[in-house]
């Protein structure tokens, strides 16, 4: 699906409890001089290992700032790439090639690029969930975390287009006031979250604040007591007095707040039909071992031509400075 050097041999063996897992990823990462950066929806195995674990804009700072010459990144492949087109003369390995992002593949930057001919005036801003090649026709990045205060950074005369994410984009739209042009994307975990058994949630544990991901539908932001991005979410349930929380997003993301606050309890909200599919199915291929895997064969590597990387920086980096 993505462009990488080669794939990896996978009949090698591998270890088999945490604890050797660690070591050996210590062992590695001393060996290549890696860091390995996760994102909160990896799995808990990546998690415990990773040196830093963040939100999207979180890592794309962390990759322009580090020392390391190798970045393992365990999160989806625009995320990596982004890594890649901050850092372009590090290698840059995602454990999983085909980790990828149902926003950026609704995407693909040739309809994009005709999207964006209809509206020649527009200041074009990509939600980072996208592929460098639609990056590299956008003004600005933005992330979850950023995406209103960079939107109302932008002179008001200026009309504005928003991608990929429609839902994202309406939730910028009520808080900013803004008025935006929307790409038609959307996320294939967030909006599957039952609306009926959120209810039901509630209904159990009628204390309980509900705290979401605004990638969700509109129907479902409406129930949530706080919207924001992964981090955020992180940092809200420890200013709260609440104990309880429903958590509509990714539940990788409760890992990291069980630790953060043991004596609180965390509900995930299943998928419509009971199913687990509120699990990113893309964020899910990496594993522990296909982190080994990698450090070990220095693949698979995210590989970019020059001429988009060096566009697709330019609003990157114009995020980062905008959001300091
Ligand atoms: P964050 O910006 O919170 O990291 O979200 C990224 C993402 O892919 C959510 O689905
Ligand atoms: Fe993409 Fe949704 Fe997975 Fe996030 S959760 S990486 S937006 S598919």
């Amino acid at each position: 699906m993505f462009k990488s050097k080669t794939s990896y041999q996978t009949d090698l063996p591998v270890p088999k409890t945490r604890d050797e897992i660690k070591k050996q990823i210590n062992l590695l990462c001393n060996e290549k001089n890696a860091i390995i950066l996760a994102h909160y929806y990896q799995d808990e195995v990546i998690q415990d290992i990773a040196h830093f674990i963040g939100d999207s804009l979180e890592l794309s700072r962390k990759a322009s700032q580090t020392n390391a010459d190798v970045i393992v990144f365990c999160g989806v492949h625009f995320m990596a790439e982004t890594a890649k087109i901050l850092s372009p003369k590090k290698t840059v390995l995602i454990p999983d090639i085909n980790a990828g992002c149902s926003l950026a593949d609704e995407c693909p930057a040739d309809e994009f690029k005709k999207f964006l001919n209809k509206y020649p005036d527009h200041f074009v801003i990509s939600y980072i969930n996208c592929s460098a090649a639609v990056k590299a026709q956008s003004d600005l990045i933005c992330t979850s975390s950023n995406a209103v205060d960079l939107v109302k950074k932008i002179p008001k005369e200026i009309p504005i287009i928003f991608a990929p994410d429609k839902n994202l984009g309406r939730w910028v739209i009520n808080q900013s006031g803004r008025k935006m042009k929307l790409w038609e994307g959307s996320c294939i975990v967030h909006e599957t979250f039952s609306e009926e058994e959120l209810i039901k949630l509630k209904a159990k544990n009628p204390d309980s604040e509900i705290i979401a991901h605004p990638e969700c539908t509109q129907s479902l932001l409406e129930y949530s007591d706080y919207i924001g991005s992964t981090s955020k979410l992180l940092s809200y349930i420890q200013k709260s007095d609440t104990s309880t929380f429903i958590v509509l997003t990714e539940p990788g993301i409760i890992h990291q707040m069980k630790i953060k606050e043991p004596l609180k309890n965390f509900v995930d909200v299943p998928g419509i039909d009971g199913c687990s599919c509120n699990s990113c199915p893309y964020m899910r291929l990496n594993t522990a071992e296909k982190v080994i895997r990698s450090l070990e064969q220095m693949n698979p590597e995210i590989i970019l031509e020059e001429s988009i990387r060096s566009k697709a920086f330019n609003p990157i980096k114009k995020m980062l400075e905008m959001s300091k």
